[in-house]
């Protein structure tokens, strides 16, 4: 059954069954990922660009991989070793790549509203892999994925999601997506880091890190972009820690079924305590397998590939 949705810009408007079949498509993907021979034949012969403006480890390395465990062809582009350097546009970077006859572009920018804008000048289908400060789909597929394969169930559960939220593609997508599932939201942060109008995303909004986590079944944290924002937006570290980072004895008082998720890359001992992020109650590295199964699923449906 193909999705509704052509692209995957974001996770605002997509529907609670694409989502639901993109899930399950990820979990029959995990069960491939644990044969010996993890690859597929599904997107043999098409070629997909990895059109990265921006650094990342996990997105840029589970995608390729994700391309490659379903035989495409993936094609990386940095723009640090690209004509970029010279002055060439995003447009003309797209242009010139898609008429090589590609299929597929995996794009990374700091710029919101780029993958939108690649579907015009491209008839390759497009995938956005974090786009400014605006939405990171599949890392909020990936999330999802990881509390229902732990939880057995999205539809109920509730997640604070604590940090510096007014930065975060993964918080905007989270507060799409989660709702759209049924799941119960709640963003925590210094007023300084909190969306202005919170009751555009649907979502509670608080400022008090206790009241956050009453009764959660999941706390993600976030990290602190200090390389996207300027100076004054809190008072200083070590306060911005107490007041709103995760140690060993503020999750001591909450449950013990609770899971503690981050997207990654972590400030250690900043926003979460070097021993919670590798404590028992700790999936962030669940989160970072189960993105290489998302990521084949998105692709697969998207490419329109065999069946496996
Ligand atoms: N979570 C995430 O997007 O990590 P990277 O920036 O390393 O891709």
């Amino acid at each position: 059954m193909p999705l509704s949705i052509q692209h995957l810009l974001g996770l605002e408007g997509v529907s609670k069954s694409d989502i639901t079949h993109i899930l399950d498509t990820a979990d029959s993907f995990y069960e491939v990922l644990q044969r010996e021979i993890k690859v597929v034949p599904t997107l043999r012969g098409k070629t997909i660009v990895n059109l990265f403006y921006e650094p990342s480890t996990r997105t840029r390395f589970s995608f390729e991989l994700a391309e490659k465990r379903l035989s495409g062809s993936p094609l990386n582009f940095s723009a640090s070793t690209s004509s970029v350097k010279k002055g060439e546009s995003l447009k003309d970077t797209v242009r010139n790549i898609a008429a090589m006859k590609i299929d597929m572009v995996v794009v990374r920018h700091g710029a919101a509203g780029v993958p939108y804008f690649l579907t015009q000048c491209t008839d390759a289908v497009i995938v956005n892999a974090g786009d400014g400060l605006h939405e990171h789909p599949t890392q909020s597929l990936l999330d999802m994925m990881t509390i229902r394969r732990h939880f057995g169930k999205l539809e109920g559960c509730k997640v604070a999601i604590v940090g510096d939220i007014w930065h975060s593609r993964v918080a905007r997508s989270n507060a799409w997506g989660m709702k759209t599932m049924g799941m119960d939201v709640t963003l925590c942060g210094p007023p300084t880091f909190l969306p202005q109008h919170p009751e555009s995303l649907g979502v509670r909004v608080t400022d008090n890190l206790d009241d956050a986590l009453d009764g959660v079944n999941v706390v993600m944290m976030l990290r602190v972009q200090f390389e996207r924002q300027g100076t004054g937006l809190f008072p200083s570290i070590r306060e911005y820690r107490e007041r709103y980072g995760l140690d060993r004895e503020r999750l001591s008082r909450l449950p013990a079924e609770l899971i503690v998720m981050h997207p990654g890359p972590i400030n250690r001992g900043i926003e979460l305590a070097s021993n919670v992020a590798d404590c028992e109650q700790s999936v962030v590295l669940d989160q970072v397998t189960n993105g290489v199964a998302v990521r084949m699923a998105v692709l697969y449906l998207l490419g329109g590939g065999e069946s496996a």
